[in-house]
């Protein structure tokens, strides 16, 4: 049976009168009462204008007025598709999490793809990392995994994100992005140095949303039934293989380019899927890296991958608004077994993205069939914005003898020690080119050639010298070779970038230092 069936909104249409008749279905207002006429307004005469009293055509437009909700303040541009979660393996060493109890047991799914920076309505094929979030509706409540197609992000704390969104959005006063704005974040941003290797080689255009990978970004913390603890990340490895666009192919891609591809797909029958592969470490083992475990500008390099599971998606949503527009992933939506890590970017991430979404949609969000849980939800919860969901409830308060609700505190988070000073100080080690050195070096010819002509095409129109040289100097410290193609490209003087080069290492402390 349909998804969207099971979640109780069909698309059958409500024939009401008419029907039995074999007429079309009489039209009617929001009220129920039928309308004698939705071409024609109610005018005073041939020549009179339109009265108020038209409740009808009041109504059309006041709802038609309405239709819009803010689009997402970030991925705004989407694509949803629903699916099946099938566990593999039996994960009960390392978390209780009830969707990965024992292989083959089924979950369905929720997936929403998008790119990051650009509106709604924008081609899909912009450069951006691509949201790949995906909603698994277990049998012990929602757990969202919302991930990029790219394996980390360009910054490390919650803090800086307004501000580098800031700068890749379009110009308060012009409207229109500008590479002069985010360079010079990202100059002060050498951590990003990663990110930006990626984005700007072909990874960023992917050819398809279902040839892209993706990851869950930040390490979790798993737990299993004794209160073990693993810290772990998830991939999605695609089964369709990654392939990506050059800038040749991008430019001749139409604007809708990837969810013609998607749902084209699932129409035809061809439905895409992809391996969940799980990293483990202990927290033992995570003090031994040589940068920090929960920096997620790193990868976790060379720890093994274990597969648990995979992903088909096979049914377009009926309705794209009310699907995909209105979803709510959150990294808060997590289940037993599963918690947060000390990741400063998902601890400000546990926040944001609920409360963007009481704004964006509304305080019931999670009653909406996309959004709502497929077991029981239980809470004195209550009212708000188009309250419907909650039943006749007198006992709105805890505790009660008169109607009693429990809570198990087997599902308390996991309890752990800390013994630190607060402070707002950065990570210690940060290690910020290291690995976009080895990402660079591990691409092919073409691929290194694509990629410092994608960051040539943008950096090169940055007008501040200085901006430009301290970009180059970082990409210089991932890789010589980078560097030296990227400055030749873009005309800086290799001794400028030298210098720019030693000048970090010799402040790069007092540089931290002062960020505070
Ligand atoms: C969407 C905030 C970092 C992946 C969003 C939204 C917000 C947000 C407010 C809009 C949500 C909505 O309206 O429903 C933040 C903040 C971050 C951060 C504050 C850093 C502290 C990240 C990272 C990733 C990511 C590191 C990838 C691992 C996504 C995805 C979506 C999204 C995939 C779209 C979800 C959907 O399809 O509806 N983010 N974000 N974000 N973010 Fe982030």
């Amino acid at each position: 049976k349909p998804l969207a069936d099971q979640a109780g909104v069909s698309g059958t249409v409500d024939a009401r009168a008419g029907a039995s008749s074999g007429r079309s279905p009489q039209m009617t207002r929001d009220n129920g009462a039928p309308i004698g006429s939705n071409r024609n307004s109610l005018a005073a005469g041939d020549m009179g204008p339109v009265l108020l009293e038209d409740v009808t055509l009041i109504e059309k437009l006041a709802r038609f007025d309405r239709e819009r909700i803010p689009e997402r303040v970030v991925h705004a541009r989407g694509t949803g598709a629903l699916g099946v979660f099938r566990s593999t393996a039996d994960l009960s060493d390392v978390t209780k999490a009830s969707l990965f109890a024992q292989p083959g047991k089924e979950t369905p799914v929720f997936v929403r793809f998008s790119t990051v920076i650009h509106p709604a309505g924008s081609p899909e094929t912009a450069r951006d990392p691509h949201g790949f979030a995906v909603k698994f509706y277990s049998d012990q409540g929602n757990w969202d995994l919302v991930g990029n197609n790219l394996p980390i992000f360009f910054i490390r704390d919650a803090i800086q994100f307004p501000d580098m969104i800031h700068s890749l959005k379009p110009s308060p006063v012009t409207n229109k992005q500008d590479p002069n704005r985010f360079f010079e974040f990202f100059s002060g941003t050498p951590e990003a140095t990663n990110m930006l290797v990626h984005v700007y080689s072909n990874l960023g255009t992917p050819a398809s949303y279902r040839t892209m990978d993706g990851n869950g970004v930040h390490a979790f913390k798993l737990v299993n039934k004794d209160g073990k603890v693993v810290f772990a990340k998830f991939r999605w490895i695609s089964r369709q293989g990654v392939k990506s666009l050059n800038g040749d192919a991008v430019a001749k891609a139409p604007a809708n380019f990837l969810t013609d591809d998607l749902y084209g797909s699932i129409a035809a029958g061809d439905y895409p899927t992809w391996d969940l592969m799980v990293q483990t470490m202990s927290p033992e083992e995570l003090g031994a890296l040589p940068y920090n475990p929960f920096d997620d500008t790193k990868e976790w390099l060379g720890v093994p991958f274990r597969k648990i599971g995979e992903m088909t998606l096979n049914e377009v949503p009926e309705n794209f608004f009310r699907w995909t527009e209105q979803s709510a992933f959150a990294p808060a939506n997590l289940v037993p077994g599963i918690e947060p890590s000390p990741d400063r970017m998902l601890q400000g991430r546990l926040f944001s993205y609920s409360d963007t979404q009481r704004y964006r949609v509304g305080a019931n969000v999670m009653d909406l069939p996309v959004n709502k849980p497929r077991v029981p939800v239980v809470n004195n919860y209550q009212d708000g914005a188009l309250d419907h969901a909650r039943g006749k409830v007198d006992v709105n308060y805890f505790p009660s003898v008169t109607e009693g609700k429990s809570v198990d505190p087997a599902f308390a988070p996991t309890p752990y020690k800390i013994d630190a000073i607060a402070r707002t100080a950065p990570i210690s080690k940060t290690e910020p080119f290291d690995q976009a050195g080895q990402f660079y070096r591990a691409l092919k010819p073409a691929d290194k050639a694509d990629l410092v002509k994608n960051l040539a095409g943008d950096l090169g129109v940055v007008t501040s010298m200085r901006t430009k040289v301290i970009m180059v100097s970082y990409f210089t410290q991932a890789d010589k070779d980078l560097g030296t193609r990227l400055a030749k490209a873009i005309k800086v003087p290799m001794n400028e970038v030298d210098r720019a080069v030693a000048e970090y290492r010799s402040t790069v402390d007092a540089r931290y230092a002062g960020q505070q």
